[in-house]
């Protein structure tokens, strides 16, 4: 099993582990208990997750002596909402929960986002483990403090910085997912290879069969990989006001091809994947990003089975889209580009309209048109 530690800077005091390793669930009530002493715990989970997970890791919390009040949603990004918390607080204060008590998040990006907004309301704040069962949740939602839920105006549009006391990963556990879930997992990972390590880039692309067939160790490295990434670009901006940036490559093409399909036939991996591909053209044709660079991101992506076109109906609705993401600093379009090569990359504030319409044009899929 392997530890990596998340230092916030000094000021804020806060430091946690994250531990990636195989089979640990049998053994997480004993290592919560550790953390987050306290003689009840709140577990949080959605409802496929409960169906595989939930008895094992209740048995574990009950057996290192905690009295456990458990909280099951139905799955889905539809019900990352104010309504399910609303139920959740309903649950957990009927439980006479304490301000010692941990919430413990067993689950996706939906169950941590979620689970941690509600650790961080009840009681004005309680202790919040993570436990993510989803490769995107080890390597990106669960690190980093950020969760809420989202509003019907949009996504995450409510939420808070609340770090976990510790973050454990269990990557038995992905055995389970759909093979879209580790596809989109991927998407991210690439994204943190292009932004900061190009020995990760050639580790996914080497170890990409090991990784999809659910290979324990190669997922492990994979995860203890990408966490030291993000956690290093967290460590440098915990409060999201500069180089954290970063993470958004692909993300601001991403979401607007996301609010056109309506998020229904668009997974957000398949939309940072398109987003990326784009990204790197547009870096490739402003001559700041190798062209074989821009090809071997594509053809990484291709390997995974993540899209690299999309039927594009309005270009153009596109580029407005993406004037409506929130990463907007006064009026200017700010975009993640690749920079010189892979594994370093910039914030770009500058790029005129006609070359982002052109990266735009470049991933379009000709013939059919849904976004
Ligand atoms: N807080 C952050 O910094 C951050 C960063 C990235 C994404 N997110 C959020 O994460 C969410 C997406 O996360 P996600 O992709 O994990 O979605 P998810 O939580 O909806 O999980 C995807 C699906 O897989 C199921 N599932 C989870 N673990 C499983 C397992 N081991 N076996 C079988 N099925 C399993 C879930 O029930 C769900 O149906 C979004 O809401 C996004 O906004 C947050
Ligand atoms: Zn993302």
């Amino acid at each position: 099993m392997s530890e990596i530690y998340i230092q916030l800077p000094p000021s804020t005091a806060i430091a946690y582990p994250v531990h990636v390793g195989s089979h640990l669930l049998p053994q997480l009530g004993q290592r919560i208990k550790q953390c987050a002493p306290s003689p009840s715990c709140a577990l949080i989970t959605d409802d496929h997750v409960a169906k595989y997970y939930l008895p094992t890791m209740k048995a574990s919390l009950e057996s290192a002596g905690y009295r456990v009040c458990t909280f099951v949603f139905p799955a889905g990004e539809t019900n990352k909402t104010l309504h399910t918390v609303a139920a959740a607080y309903d649950a957990l204060l009927s439980a006479r929960l304490e301000r010692s008590s941990p919430v413990i998040a067993l689950g996706g990006g939906v169950t941590g986002d979620l689970a941690g907004f509600v650790g961080s309301t009840l009681l004005r704040g309680v202790p919040f483990i993570q436990v993510p069962t989803t490769l995107l949740a080890a390597v990106d939602a669960s690190v980093g403090g950020k969760v809420g839920v989202d509003h019907a105006m949009g996504k995450n549009l409510i939420g808070a910085f609340h770090q976990p006391a510790a973050v454990f990963t269990d990557v038995a556990t992905f055995k389970t997912l759909p093979p879209l879930e580790i596809q989109c997992g991927l998407a991210e990972c690439v994204k943190h290879a292009i932004i900061k390590d190009a020995r990760l880039f050639e580790f996914i692309d080497h170890n990409l069969s090991a990784v999809l067939a659910c290979d324990a160790a190669a997922l492990a490295e994979l995860v203890a990989w990408n966490v030291q990434i993000k956690a290093a670009v967290v460590m440098a901006d915990p409060f999201e006001r500069g180089d954290r940036a970063l993470l958004n490559l692909g993300h601001t093409f991403g979401h607007a091809l996301e609010t056109l399909s309506g998020f229904a036939n668009l997974a957000h991996g398949q939309a940072v994947a398109l987003g990326v591909v784009a990204a790197c053209r547009l870096a490739a044709d402003r001559g700041e990003f190798p062209d074989a660079s821009a090809l071997a991101v594509e053809s990484l992506l291709t390997r995974i089975g993540l899209p690299v076109r999309i039927p594009i109906a309005d270009p153009a609705a596109v580029f407005k889209a993406m004037g409506s993401d929130k990463k907007i600093i006064a009026g200017h379009l700010r975009l993640i580009l690749p920079s010189e090569h892979i594994g370093q990359a910039r914030i770009a504030a500058d790029i005129p309209e006609s070359q982002i319409m052109q990266a735009i044009g470049y991933i379009q899929q000709h013939g059919a048109s849904t976004a």
